[in-house]
């Protein structure tokens, strides 16, 4: 193995345009597991008086030519990342050919093999794995593509596009060719070839076009396909109602593959999905995971239009896609499901990640400025702050003005490589709308912090005075004012709503005033999270109360009683820290009690409402981040709570379970888990009675993850029959994984080692690695501890995955994302396994940027 040269930084504001265009390119795949051949005809215009520069990494180039001559080797120059011609002709066609091995390539990134199926990922910069070409989103151009394979092993060829040619070549091998319509950036390209098996249907589009729909998976998954079938129908179909948008293609394909580094992929026609957000039935999905799968097939399909016809001018403007599709995808599963549920599970899902990021040393702005690593740009920033960013302008502009902003963007665009300013002009415009103060919120990161002052007097005046100061991270330049849409409302003591309307913060402070109330309102602010804010603000326990009974946003309602919540955990928390006995307030059990009770909540929503706040929710608001007293302090609400309504909430399981919809079946594996949590024998024999009798996989989860509390031999015989029934089962198998890997047992560790040896795990398959180290990596009780030398373990772990896959590396060096925070000793440990693993010149530079920032 060499050592790599020093990784370069690059820079937003280095972008130059591209000095040759490529006008088409034929491409001719020759598979072979460990010697793929694959020649390209590219034509070239130049644009620039400047070198040809080609992107390539990994290849054996076997020959070059240019307009059918062949190149003497001092005409261009090779090294580990380029190609270089320094004279070419203003026009000319280039013809190449290099030799891969997929075989040998682990890193799930380029040309590779999954359980003997061949399959490409080439966003964000992998292309240049598979041959020479200028691997850049704004160089977009019409891909033909031909593929030759060996027919028994790989009777299903694929690649983007519409497929114009099929036969058989003789001698046990046959070919198929693929024409791509449509201009797209080299990322955008995708071959699969494989045995597969799959599920057909089609769509009309509403110009009454046919399209012809596939989801393919390793025979025998067919029955399992049928949803996501359902889910993409669906896409197809919202598109067009919401945005007008109408598919493009004849065919549309979509791929599940076991061996797959992130959720999917939007390849133009030719989706590749890892197999746990494609293949779902009853026996082996959860709820959870079927509501996955349909918005991410939402997602992947949504790109076709952001992102695929407008795509990025650089990886810098990755929001401009990302940001803008997942605010497409979280409209789409909020239009198809509750969209109450929807926006509450999306905003917990930006504190617990987003937020965090960006209180810690990974903070960045939605579009960054420079960056090491191209991969560690797939942020929980760029994607779900960048879609807060976009639902704000919406909540500006309205939703018929976000529309009409849309058409416009696709009117400017369509077929282009464009930035996020083009974006934001293309909306604000058509409304009117001047959007320069707002565009900060690309540049500049962290989370604004917003104090509430509230003041009445008795004269019936009432004034609400909003101040805004940026988080205050040490290394940072002092941001400029934000322009924040806040949604709110006014609510009487008798629970009328007297106001309500949108507020906008754009000075550093601002007062509204409202005259003649006769008592002082409850304020209900930043309503269904109308900005991604953090609100400073001490309410009195009275005033949340009455949110919680009669604010009529849902969001709000359930936002009160997590504030409750978390700030009931950090008194407990302070009071642990400093060794002073403490104990929870009644009040605040009482008021779970209510919740509890109350039956005209829906249950989906009332188990959002009882859930306790999440640990790294917990994390951003302690100076000192103590993972025993966290738990501890959650665990006291949780026995209090079970002591005082262990009746009704046996009886809440009870009549849940009968009726045992989604929304039942949530509340009542929640309430299981408080049961379970709080060590009540009762608990244990309901988890027990279910794990055994369950019909679905959301019942046996969840009764496994429960059981998990105690060490009986129940525990143990549940835990043996899961991974009996499903060690051969490459999705399921990574649930039991998650299962050994989260839970609060002082055994986890032991357990985690243990699981890497059993039948089944394969420390090269990305899923298992994230299921396994990456859940443990998460597990603050138990990963967070100098008892066990789990830092050492995971480190060296670390290593070994970066030596043949650096973006799983990456995502396991997260764990560290929290070290500066931990108490002395811990964080002294940590960082001496992080210094170690610096100091090794092996390390990749996207681990390597990540941990950098650890210390
Ligand atoms: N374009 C990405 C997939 C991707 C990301 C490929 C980074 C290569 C490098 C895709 O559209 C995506 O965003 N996938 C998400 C799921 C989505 C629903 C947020 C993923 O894979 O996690
Ligand atoms: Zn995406």
């Amino acid at each position: 193995m060499t050592t790599k040269g020093q990784p370069q930084r690059q820079y937003l504001k280095d972008y130059t345009a591209p000095a040759f265009q490529i006008d088409s390119v034929q491409l001719y795949f020759n598979l072979h597991e460990t010697a793929t051949r694959v020649k390209s005809k590219i034509q070239f215009k130049k644009s620039a008086q400047q070198p040809l520069v080609l992107n390539g990494e990994n290849l054996k180039l076997i020959s070059i030519a240019i307009n059918d001559k062949k190149l003497d080797s001092s005409v261009y120059t090779l090294t580990d990342e380029t190609l270089t011609i320094a004279q070419t002709p203003d026009q000319f066609e280039l013809q190449i050919e290099v030799e891969i091995n997929p075989e040998a390539n682990k890193s799930c990134e380029g040309l590779y093999l999954s359980q003997g199926i061949f399959c490409t990922q080439c966003e964000a910069e992998s292309f240049r794995k598979i041959t020479y070409f200028m691997d850049r989103p704004d160089v977009m151009t019409k891909y033909t593509v031909e593929i030759e394979a060996d027919e028994k092993k790989y009777p299903v060829l694929m690649s983007n596009g519409d497929c114009i040619d099929k036969k058989s070549l003789g001698g046990g091998r046959h070919y198929t060719k693929w024409i791509d319509p449509f201009k797209k950036p080299a990322y955008l390209f995708a071959l699969v070839a494989g045995d597969l098996g799959v599920v057909q249907d089609h769509f009309v589009t509403k110009s009454g076009k046919k399209v012809d729909l596939f989801v393919y998976a390793s025979h025998g998954k067919q029955d399992r396909c049928h949803f996501a079938m359902e889910s993409l129908k669906k896409s197809m179909k919202w598109d067009e109602e919401r945005f007008g948008l109408e598919y493009d293609l004849n065919q549309y394909m979509i791929v599940s593959i076991d061996d797959f580094n992130m959720g999917a992929m939007e390849n133009k026609g030719l989706n590749v999905f890892n197999s746990r957000l494609v293949l779902a039935d009853e026996k082996t999905a959860t709820d959870n995971d079927f509501h996955s799968i349909e918005s991410v097939v939402g997602h992947e399909y949504f790109h076709n239009w952001t992102g695929n016809r407008v795509t990025c001018r650089n990886w810098f403007e990755l929001s401009l896609k990302e940001g803008l599709t997942v605010f497409r995808d979280q409209e789409f599963s909020a239009d198809m499901n509750s969209a109450a549920v929807q926006r509450i599970t999306d905003v917990d899902r930006l504190r617990a990640r987003q937020f965090s990021e960006d209180a810690g040393p990974n903070s960045h702005p939605v579009r960054p400025e420079s960056c090491l690593a191209v991969d560690n740009f797939y942020t929980a920033t760029i994607y779900e702050k960048g879609a807060e960013v976009i639902r704000m302008m919406q909540t500006i502009v309205g939703r018929d003005g976000f529309r009409k902003g849309m058409d416009e963007y696709f009117k400017r665009h369509d077929g282009q490589a464009v930035t996020i300013e083009d974006f934001a002009a293309a909306i604000s415009e058509p409304n009117g709308q001047d959007f320069t103060q707002f565009k900060r919120w690309y540049s500049q990161p962290g989370t604004p912090i917003v104090t509430v002052q509230e003041n009445f007097s008795n004269d019936g005046t009432y004034t609400v005075t909003l101040t805004q100061s940026n988080a205050d991270l040490d290394n940072q330049k002092k941001n400029q004012p934000f322009y924040i849409p806040l949604k709110f409302g006014l609510i009487t003591n008798e629970g009328q709503e007297i106001e309500k309307g949108l507020w906008i913060l754009k000075d550093p402070t601002q007062t509204w005033t409202f005259k003649n109330l006769k008592a002082k309102p409850t304020l209900s602010l930043n309503r269904e999270f109308s900005a991604p804010i953090k609100l400073k603000w001490s309410m009195p326990h009275s005033e949340m109360l009455n949110l919680i009974k009669f604010d009529t946003d849902a969001f709000n309602k359930r936002e009160a009683c997590q504030k409750m919540l978390l700030d009931e955990c950090l008194r407990l928390i302070t009071a642990l820290d400093a060794g002073q006995n403490v104990t929870v307030k009644t009040e605040i059990i009482e008021a779970l009690g209510h919740l509890l009770k109350d039956n005209s909540l829906d249950p989906e929503f009332k188990s959002l409402i009882l859930s306790l706040p999440m640990d790294l929710v917990l994390a951003q608001e302690v100076a000192v981040l103590n993972p025993v007293s966290l738990a501890q302090s959650k665990k006291m609400i949780v026995k209090e709570f079970v002591n005082k309504y262990k009746t009704d909430l046996i009886a809440a399981y009870q009549a849940h379970h009968a009726k045992n919809t989604r929304g039942d079946r949530a509340l009542k594996n929640l309430v299981l888990g408080l049961l379970c949590s709080a060590q009540t024998t009762e608990g244990h024999d309901l988890a027990e009675k279910q794990y055994f009798s369950a019909a679905n996989m959301t019942d046996s989860i969840y009764a496994l993850i429960a059981i998990g509390h105690f060490d009986s031999s129940a525990q143990q015989k549940a835990n043996a029959d899961f991974y009996n029934k499903w060690k051969s089962d490459s999705v399921v198998f990574n649930k039991w994984l998650n299962v050994q890997a989260s839970s609060q047992h002082e055994k986890t560790f032991e357990r985690v080692q243990h699981s890497m040896t059993v039948q089944g795990f394969d420390s090269n398959t990305p899923n298992n690695i994230y299921n396994l180290h990456g859940v443990f990596g998460n597990n603050f009780l138990r990963f967070h501890t100098v008892e066990h030398n789990t830092y050492q373990w995971y480190c060296q772990e670390l290593l070994r995955v970066d030596a043949v896959n650096p973006q799983v590396a990456a995502r396991m060096a997260q764990a560290f994302n929290f070290t500066q925070k931990l108490p002395a000793n811990l964080k002294q440990a940590a960082q001496t396994e992080i210094s170690k693993l610096l100091n090794n010149p092996q390390l990749s530079k996207n681990a390597r940027e990540l941990l950098e920032k650890c210390l």
